[in-house]
């Protein structure tokens, strides 16, 4: 590490939610390297052993408890008095057809991925306040501003993360605090064989089964997806930027699909997840999808 980026950062405090796999533990180890003093936290305090073992403070907070959140934050403060960024990056998938998501689940869904979130913010802020300085960077997804059917919990979760943190970014702004939108792309991590999983388990032999089956098809080709620490990488960017961007849009897929997203009309982007999913080309009122691979898509 450079000497002289290590010394800006030797004192600040990070913490990494969702930090026993995939994004999270990426996160907390290039964040680590840069020289943060790292708060892990994860249900799973076994899969953060390596973390604890690169000097790392792993930690085991369910981001659905109160008492657990109120724990984690008040036994950081006690050793460090300070917390310069949040990393708000616990999540999962919780696939299926709407119609077929017992509501338990959709509610326990933004629990883990909005609430917790949520919660975390409210426990940190008032320390960055009285620094007047701190990062709150939130791992949404591009599947915060696009569609895919049998996600549409997850989807509602994500969307809610973008809008969340808009309004946040400006509340906190007088302050000094800087808020971040992190939307990452295909990335390659358990994420995609935990929601495959509660897809077929929900939607797998319902009425449903086609698109759920092809879904979990196309979730099952990890091979692509980018590392996850090209979102370590995007998160220590954020940061470390004097003036950090609003949002980083980065991994597989990213940028493209949001373009297309913007680009498209609704039926026509509609059309374009139904083709690449390969399912559907009569579903009500839409053209065949051999008509849309031709390039006829009006
Ligand atoms: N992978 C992708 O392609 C992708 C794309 C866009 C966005 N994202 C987002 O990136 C974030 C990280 O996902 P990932 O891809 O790294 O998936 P992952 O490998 O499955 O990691 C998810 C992490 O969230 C934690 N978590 C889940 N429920 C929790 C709870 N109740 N309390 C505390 N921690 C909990 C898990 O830890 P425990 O189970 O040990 O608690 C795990 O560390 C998520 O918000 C995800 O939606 C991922």
């Amino acid at each position: 590490m450079n000497t002289k980026a290590a010394s800006k950062v030797a004192s600040k405090v990070a913490i990494v939610t969702g930090a026993s796999s995939g994004i999270g533990a990426a996160a907390a180890r290039r964040l680590h390297d840069r020289g943060y003093v790292v708060y892990a936290a994860a249900r799973r305090i076994e899969m953060m052993a390596p973390l604890a073992e690169a000097g790392i403070r792993a930690m085991r907070v369910d981001v659905t408890d109160d008492a657990s959140l109120t724990a984690f934050i008040a036994q950081i403060i006690s050793e460090t008095g300070r917390i310069d960024i949040l990393v708000n990056n616990a999540g999962y998938g919780s696939l299926g057809a709407l119609e077929d998501v017992p509501m338990a689940e959709a509610r326990r869904q933004f629990d883990v991925n909005l609430f917790g979130l949520a919660r975390l913010v409210q426990l940190v802020v008032p320390h960055m306040r009285k620094q007047r300085d701190g990062r709150i960077i939130n791992i949404s997804s591009i599947g915060g501003r696009v569609h895919l059917p049998m996600c549409g919990w997850y989807h509602a979760t994500k969307f809610a993360v973008e809008g969340y943190s808009d309004t946040l970014r400006m509340e906190l702004a007088p302050f000094g605090i800087h808020v971040v939108v992190i939307a990452p792309g295909a990335i390659d991590t358990e994420w995609h064989a935990v929601a495959g999983d509660n897809l077929i388990a929900t939607s797998g032999h319902s009425a449903y089964e086609k698109q759920a089956t092809a879904l979990a098809k196309v979730l099952s080709v990890g091979g692509l997806a980018s590392a996850p620490e090209v979102i370590g990488d995007a998160i220590v960017r954020a940061s470390e930027a004097r003036r950090p961007r609003t949002r980083y849009r980065v991994g597989l897929g990213a940028k493209p699909v949001l373009v297309a997203r913007w680009a498209l009309p609704d039926k026509t982007f509609d059309r374009l997840v139904r083709l690449v999913m390969g399912v559907g080309s009569r579903v009500a009122g839409s053209p065949p999808v051999a008509k849309i691979a031709a390039g006829r898509t009006s």
